[in-house]
């Protein structure tokens, strides 16, 4: 088989993505992996298709620039906005991210399942199609994650204020009686514990989609025989659109997850 040192590209809008990262880093030891958090204009959410492609997209080209054999879209709304495209256009293999639903449908002892994503991301077609997939056998319960970007962005996962905003979202999921969360969004993991806070009793679980994708990363190297030489000594790099200082950022917040 053969073998490919080149790194592994994760992109997100910012730092969410950090969450994919880390399962990467555990579950891919040996696998370099450069990452480019945009920065500069996240939230995507709020943002026209047509100009989040762009984005992507010049992200994208710099991340092929620099050799990436495989790139993540660590970032449900890029995934939703660029992933077709992206594959039509490029030939290395994508990876995309989508809300976990299918093991919190299966593992439900309520049957009721619920998603937080950003707002875009719930009102897109995509997420109606995935929702339609499952609702025959569960129920699927929606809210947005409104301030949560914004929170982790600015690093205030552990202010009170946090504490508030998840509270008031996780709210009505609580109320339809869901007993499964599922994190629809890669930046909101860095808040799982104030969800897991706000929810309270034990018997809710929350569902992060990243390890699924670390797998999914892992059986395409295999697939396309790009595996990284047994050994080989993992280099982590980090980019963005927002500069240097940003960037630093990016490699401190990595840093704490080791
Ligand atoms: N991490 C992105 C996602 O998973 C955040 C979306 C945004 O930038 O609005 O959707």
């Amino acid at each position: 088989m053969s073998m490919n040192n080149s790194p592994i590209g994760v992109f997100d809008s910012g730092m969410g993505g950090l969450s994919v990262w880390r399962e990467l880093r555990r579950g891919l030891p040996e696998e370099s992996l450069l990452y480019y958090g945009d920065g500069l204009h996240c939230p995507y959410g709020e943002k026209p298709a047509r100009q989040v492609l762009g984005y992507i997209d010049a992200a994208v080209r710099e991340l092929l620039d620099r050799d990436a054999k495989l790139i993540v879209l660590a970032c449900n709304t890029a995934t939703m906005t660029a992933v077709k495209y992206l594959r039509s256009r490029y030939a290395v293999p994508f990876v995309g991210m989508e809300p976990a639903i299918k093991p919190a449908v299966e593992s439900t002892e309520s049957g009721v399942v619920g998603v937080l994503a950003t707002h875009t991301s719930l009102c897109s077609e995509w997420f109606a199609e995935l929702r339609d997939r499952y609702s025959a056998d569960v129920e699927v319960v929606s809210a947005a994650g409104d301030g949560f970007v914004e929170i982790v962005e600015a690093g205030e996962e552990d202010s009170p204020q946090a504490g508030e905003v998840v509270r008031r979202a996780v709210r009505p999921l609580m109320d339809a009686g869901a007993d499964r969360i599922v994190l629809g969004c890669t930046h909101y993991p860095f808040l799982a514990h104030r969800i897991a806070e706000a929810v309270g009793d034990g018997k809710v679980e929350i569902i992060d989609p990243a390890p699924a994708i670390a797998r999914r990363v892992e059986f395409l190297l295999d697939e396309y025989g790009i595996r990284a030489e047994r050994g080989h000594a993992a280099e982590y790099g980090f980019l963005s659109a927002a500069g240097e200082e940003y960037a630093r950022r990016l490699r401190g917040k990595a840093g704490t997850l080791l």
